[in-house]
This record gives structure tokens, C-alpha cells and sequence, in this order.
């Protein structure tokens, strides 16, 4: 028989679940498909659209200092060592879409959610992986799907903020949902007096109630953890009305209701529905920018994407190897 992935659900957990933050216990820590190894090979497979490489300053919570980093056709191995010494955040996202043992994985954890959660149907699940720096930090955002946090190795602090006015603002929330901004919303530094904070080892993942912001900081080490997100009807009826809403305040419009049912929802849903497949959408997204790239010889692990190329062993002009800088 192969071994459970949750190795401590108690049966109330089940009522619990989605409802309220849940910690509990896996068994996928220590897996050779989280060794260094089989993550620089993930590293230089996955396409580049799903390969987001960010630093951050280490203290502060400022959006403006999140910035993306190019991989310069570095190896693997080369990303690694720049996340040991460095301060980056790797996020490998829908990689169960290039990697079947990820896939074979994704399936089976919603498989036993969906046993040990009676009455859970979850559709569009999604896996990504994190790697990151010895203290690293997410700054306070939230995400649009349900979502877990799972950690594999190292060990990181996660702070779990309500998901309300004014933790969460109705207006970004509408914001983030139509990806008009990126999940960065508005924090103040007296909402951690209301946060729950979690300290995550490897065996332990987190699940928290629908648009729960957050912010995570790694302890002194290389930190790798999976993410997953999942849909139900009830968290896409969320959806629909967050993004009919935010439609409707674009245009100038005071939406009155939060209803994901009723006169009043149905036709806001057909209209987010029929915007988000036109495809419009995207043209109102907002666009990541490169402004640094990896180098595992820089203090941070980075360098300015227009700073000079070095030459180094692995990169030898002399070899006909020098690496452009972007
Ligand atoms: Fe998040």
C-alpha cells in the first residue's frame, strides 16, 4: 500500500477545512524529487514563462523593492548557488503541466483531500514549487484561488492576516482577482497585532480560508516548498463576483452587493465571464519587468541586468563561453 500524503487529519479537520487556518502533517519531505539535483534539472527545464526568480531588500515591507531577476542561461546548479548566498525567490509555477512525477503528485494529495474532506470537489488544481533564499522574505499580498503551503525543506515563519476590510480591501481584492495588480495589497505594520503566525518545518503545510493575506519570512537557511491552489463552485462564484464588481467600479459604478447568489450575482458572473474569455483581460494586466539577472559571484546573488558581463571559469570569454548579460 503506498504511504498517505497526510499523515495527521483528524476527522474534524473536515469541517474545518477552508473555513478556518489548518496545519497539518505530510509525508512528501525528503523525496528525491526535492534533492539538489533533481531541482537544478527542474531549474533548466521548466519554459521560461514559468520560471519567476525575484529578490527583495530583507527588511521592510515595500512592494517597489520586489524585482525581478533573468536565470542569463545559467545552469542549474549556477541558480542554486546564487539562492544559498544570495537573497532570491524561485517560484516554479503549474509544474505538475511539465513534470509527471509533480502531476502524479498533485493528483493523488486532492485525491485523499477529497476523501478526507466529505463533500470537497476541487477542479483547476495547480502546483508550483518555491525555492529560496537563507532569509527571504514574501512581502504582504494576497492570492485569488484556495491555496496550501507545504513545506519540504528548512523552515520558514508565515504570518495569516484575516480576510477582510481592512486586512484585505474590497477594492484591491477586485484588483488582484481581474490581474490588474499583482497580489501585493495595502499593509500597515499594526495589522501583525491580528496576524496568527506559523512557524513551517519540513512534514507541515498550511491551509488558510479564501484570499487570506499573508507574508512569509525563511529562517537562516535554503528554504524549497510546494504551493498548491484549487477551485470549488463556491470559491469560483468568489471569483466572478470580485471581478463583475471590480468591471463595475472601473466603469464608474458603486457595486452594492458581495452576493455569490441571487438577482443580483447571476448577471454579474455572465459579464465577468464573457470579459474573461474575450480575452480584454489581458490587455488591461499589469507587465513583469527584468531588472536584475542571477550571478552566483555577486554578494546578493544578483547583479543590474545592464551591469557588465565577468568573465569566470565557467564563463571564460577565452573559451568563446562569455555569457550575454541577458
Ligand atoms: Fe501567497
Amino acid at each position: 500500500m503506498r504511504n498517505r500524503i497526510f499523515t495527521d487529519f483528524p476527522a474534524h479537520n473536515a469541517s474545518l477545512w477552508g473555513r478556518h487556518t489548518l496545519k497539518l502533517g505530510h509525508s512528501l519531505a525528503g523525496l528525491d524529487m526535492f534533492s539538489d539535483e533533481s531541482l537544478a534539472t527542474l531549474i533548466e527545464t521548466v519554459p521560461a514563462s514559468r520560471l519567476a526568480i525575484t529578490t527583495m531588500a530583507a527588511t521592510g515591507h515595500d512592494n517597489r523593492n520586489w524585482k525581478y531577476c533573468d536565470r542569463a542561461g545559467l545552469s542549474g546548479r549556477e541558480v542554486l548557488d546564487a539562492v544559498k548566498k544570495g537573497r532570491l525567490w524561485i517560484n516554479m509555477s503549474s509544474i505538475h503541466e511539465v513534470d509527471p512525477y509533480f502531476a502524479t503528485l498533485l493528483e493523488r494529495m486532492y485525491e485523499e483531500l477529497e476523501v478526507l474532506v466529505p463533500g470537497f470537489n476541487s477542479f483547476k488544481q495547480r502546483l508550483g514549487l518555491l525555492i529560496s533564499s537563507p532569509d527571504a522574505q514574501v512581502y504582504y499580498h494576497c492570492d485569488v484561488p484556495g491555496q496550501g503551503l507545504w513545506q519540504l525543506r528548512g523552515k520558514k515563519r508565515v504570518w495569516i492576516y484575516p480576510n477582510a476590510e481592512p486586512f484585505l480591501r474590497t477594492e484591491e481584492l477586485e484588483r488582484v482577482v481581474r490581474g490588474a495588480q499583482e497580489e501585493e495589497i495595502t499593509y500597515e505594520p499594526w495589522y501583525d497585532d491580528h496576524a496568527v503566525a506559523f512557524d513551517l518545518e519540513p512534514g507541515q503545510m498550511l491551509h488558510w480560508p479564501l484570499n487570506g493575506p499573508h507574508r512569509v519570512k525563511n529562517y537562516d537557511m535554503v528554504n524549497v516548498s510546494i504551493t498548491t491552489e484549487h477551485w470549488t463552485p463556491e470559491l469560483r462564484r468568489h471569483f466572478a463576483m470580485n471581478y463583475g464588481n471590480g468591471m463595475l467600479r472601473a466603469v464608474g459604478w458603486r457595486p452594492r452587493s458581495r452576493a455569490t447568489s441571487g438577482a443580483s450575482f447571476w448577471p454579474k458572473a455572465a459579464m465577468a465571464l464573457a470579459w474573461s474569455k474575450s480575452g480584454m483581460q489581458k490587455k488591461t494586466g499589469f507587465k513583469r519587468r527584468m531588472e536584475y539577472r542571477i550571478d552566483p559571484r555577486a554578494p546578493l546573488g544578483v547583479l543590474p541586468i545592464d551591469a557588465p558581463v565577468t568573465p569566470s571559469p565557467a564563463n571564460d570569454p577565452k573559451a568563446g563561453k562569455l555569457r550575454p548579460a541577458a
